[in-house]
């Protein structure tokens, strides 16, 4: 085993970058056994992939993704890539005998999902999901406080993702088609905030209902040069002419949690006037906490204890010495950090495990997003049935 993690990335344009932002940067920050050697990175254009693999210092380019998972160098597969594609790509890597961190969701379909975790169990490979928002300090500080007990028994949990690129002069891009994509905001956005409840409170949902889906713009101008469409509003280009968009813009459901308590979700891509508000709120027996990722250096804390004195506090999350989570590896006191911080933080505790350390938080791996999955493809069938559905268990 080399003392480095040789990497190969597939996927140049949104988690192209963050990846590949947090792979350059994540030993300047994090003292790490293992660090990561920027191997490859496999994307479709070859003009465009070699000037990105420039630009970030990868190493090596390549048009074809099966050259770069089977690399006998590579030893970490890090998959940006649609989620259609991820199943092919990190079943083929597992078989090529590498580790995988994969996007999220985990895939677009339930049946590919539990086909990769299977692969991932039949292998003696680790794998992990960039459920990066686990890594943001706030929300590793409300994990960590209600392990304390600091909430006590949980009542309530109430997540929204609220965003709004996704109005009618947003072109066809492939988040609009459900054979790449899977499904809308759904996959996209609720995948995210039911990861973050079932981390936070540490509870798996046991039951959805009274799920509704619903599309609002059901056309929209189409891509020139095909369905691509990288980034929304990266100024893409479009044909003249209409498509179908066939997923969901909005999924909201209700559901059950293990511990009794009972959560609510709503994922949107047309809520006017928000922009990446990933939002929870969790109310227990004793306390409460409250994160809007569009504030995401604070998290809010109510601790019923306070008596005549209780009352929403607003906690500075970026405070190393009173050990808030990661804090430690960046700035001084109240010198905020940003979205990329959590892919750093995730390729740090990625490369920590994989050096036979332990992540600062828990990590998923493909098991533990396969649970996602299942509350996902449990709440479309519960707006299509009309009908509650309990959750199988994952073996
Ligand atoms: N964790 C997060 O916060 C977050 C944010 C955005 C996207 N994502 C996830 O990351 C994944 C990629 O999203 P994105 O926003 O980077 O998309 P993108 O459209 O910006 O980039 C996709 C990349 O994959 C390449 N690609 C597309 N189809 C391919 C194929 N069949 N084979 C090989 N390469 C292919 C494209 O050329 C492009 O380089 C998705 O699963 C998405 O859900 C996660």
């Amino acid at each position: 085993m080399s003392s480095s993690t040789n990497i190969a990335l597939l996927g140049t344009k949104f988690m192209g970058r963050a990846h590949s932002n947090a792979w350059l940067n994540v030993d300047k920050y994090f003292d790490l056994s293992r660090p990561p050697s920027m191997h490859v990175v496999a994307g479709r254009n070859p003009a465009e992939t070699a000037e990105f693999a420039q630009r970030w210092g990868w190493k090596n380019h390549e048009t074809d993704w099966t050259r770069a998972v089977s690399d006998p160098e590579v030893d970490l597969v890090d998959i940006g890539t649609p989620n259609n594609v991820h199943g092919e790509q990190a079943i083929a890597a597992l078989e090529a005998g590498k580790h995988v961190a994969c996007e999220k969701p985990l895939s677009d379909s339930i049946a590919t999902a539990e086909a990769m975790a299977a692969a991932a169990a039949a292998s003696d490979r680790q794998t992990f999901v960039w459920y990066n928002y686990r890594r943001v300090p706030a929300v590793a500080l409300a994990h960590r406080l209600v392990r304390e007990g600091r909430i006590g028994t949980i009542y309530h949990a109430r997540a929204s993702y609220l965003q709004s690129w996704g109005g009618p002069d947003t072109p066809l891009l492939w988040r609009f088609d459900s054979a790449v994509a899977g499904s809308g905001a759904h996959g996209d956005l609720n995948a995210h905030i039911i990861d973050a409840v079932r981390f936070v409170t540490g509870e798996e949902i046991t039951t959805v209902e009274g799920a509704i889906e619903h599309t609002f713009i059901h056309e929209r101008q189409t891509i020139e040069g095909g369905a691509g469409g990288e980034i929304a509003g990266s100024g893409a280009s479009t044909g003249g002419s209409k498509g179908t968009s066939t997923v969901d813009d909005t999924v909201a459901f209700l559901s059950r949690l293990s511990g009794g308590g009972i959560a609510s979700f709503e994922a949107t891509r047309v809520a006017t006037g928000y922009h990446n508000a990933n939002r929870f709120e969790i109310h227990g027996e004793l306390g409460a906490l409250r994160f809007d990722f569009e504030r995401m250096n604070e998290l809010a804390f109510y601790d019923a204890s306070d008596g005549a004195t209780a009352g929403w506090r607003t906690i500075d999350v970026t405070r190393g010495g009173d050990g808030h989570p990661y804090a430690a590896a960046w700035w001084p006191d109240s010198h905020g950090l940003g979205y990329e911080h959590s892919f750093v933080n995730q390729a740090a505790d990625i490369l920590t495990v994989l050096g036979g350390g332990d992540a600062l938080v828990p990590m998923p791996d493909f098991a533990d997003a396969l649970r996602t999955e299942r509350v996902l493809h449990a709440a479309i069938e519960s707006a299509r049935r009309g009908a509650p559905i309990p959750i199988d268990p994952v073996v």
